[in-house]
């Protein structure tokens, strides 16, 4: 803890000096949501990575996210703590992939969840987020999308549009070890408390949601509904702020096994050593980075 204090120290006066700024995931350990400056849902960091005016951003998030912020600021130095953070799910589709796809449609409109690579996002229409996934859907004029990588939450919005959608079958290994069967267990234990679900679960999983939205969606309908009790079907990271903002409240979380391991490769420490050597940095092509941020700004005009 004595440690941990200096450290926490030691990177403010860093943050000072490099005029830096702290943007953390929600699925991060807790003491790095407790130095950063800004934490949220992959939308609310796209959103605050382009407007933000730090000379450096050190993102405590997977890469993918990293990558995004430094798509939108080309001129800003983008740091992870640990370069080795990545997400299964956004390397179940590559270039050659998504570009065969096309070819195969060549009338469809791509929509790619921002789970994605920087090569991918540079061969799609519009991004997009568990949080407006759907406004996207309905914001296209094509009637046929290409939805890419996660089957889940592709199946889930696919729900509420009449647009053809051909899905790519990738998932996130995290959420999808869920089975209904634990959800339901947990619900006989507890008959009164709400299913909040976040839509890269299983379809039968979220199909049993009182509430399915993304980690910022999960954390509202939490903090604006009056339950003791609430079952929770998404990483265990965001009990944090769960209990942070209604520590009255109990949280169920449906599993103890929805950890995602690459969330939580960061912590203060590999932070204060980013700040210090301004490594690992992020890069993006630039001309594969110009094509990315044309569907990353796309996207950011779409708000959830
Ligand atoms: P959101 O942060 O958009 O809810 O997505 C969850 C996730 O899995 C991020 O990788
Ligand atoms: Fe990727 Fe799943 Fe981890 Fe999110 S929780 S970063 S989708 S592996």
């Amino acid at each position: 803890r004595e440690q941990l204090d200096q450290y926490k120290e030691r990177l403010l006066q860093l943050k000072k000096e490099r005029n830096a700024i702290i943007l953390a995931h929600y699925y991060m350990r807790g003491e790095v949501q407790e130095v950063a400056d800004y934490i949220g849902d992959s939308f609310g960091l796209a959103q605050k990575a382009k407007d933000t005016d730090a000379d450096v951003i050190l993102f405590c998030g997977v890469h993918f996210m990293a990558e995004s912020a430094k798509i939108l600021n080309p001129n800003k130095i983008v740091l992870m703590p640990d370069e080795r953070s990545g997400c299964p799910m956004a390397d179940m589709v590559t270039g050659d992939g998504l570009r065969k796809l096309k070819a195969e449609h060549p009338n469809a409109t791509v929509v790619a969840y921002v789970n994605t690579s920087a090569e991918v996002k540079a061969e799609t229409d519009i991004c997009c987020t568990s949080s407006n996934a759907l406004k996207v859907i309905n914001s296209v004029e094509s009637d046929e999308i290409i939805w890419v990588p996660d089957k889940n939450l592709g199946h889930y919005v696919s729900q509420f549009t009449d647009k053809k959608m051909i899905i790519w079958q990738g998932y996130c290994n995290t959420h999808d070890l869920l089975t209904p069967e634990e959800v339901l267990a947990l619900k006989a234990e507890y008959p009164d408390a709400p299913i909040v679900v976040h839509p890269e679960c299983r379809p039968e999983v979220v199909a049993l949601g009182d509430y399915v939205g993304s980690t910022t969606g999960i954390l509202k309908y939490c903090r604006e509904s009056n339950f003791e009790n609430y079952i929770v079907a998404t990483e265990e990271g965001v009990r944090y702020m769960l209990e942070k903002e209604s520590p009255e409240k109990t949280f169920h979380f449906a599993s103890r096994y929805m950890v995602c391991p690459n969330m939580k490769v960061h912590n203060v420490k590999k932070m204060v050593r980013a700040l210090e050597t301004m490594q690992p940095q992020i890069e993006v092509d630039p001309e594969v980075a110009e094509k990315a941020r044309r569907s990353l700004d796309r996207m950011l005009e779409i708000v959830p």
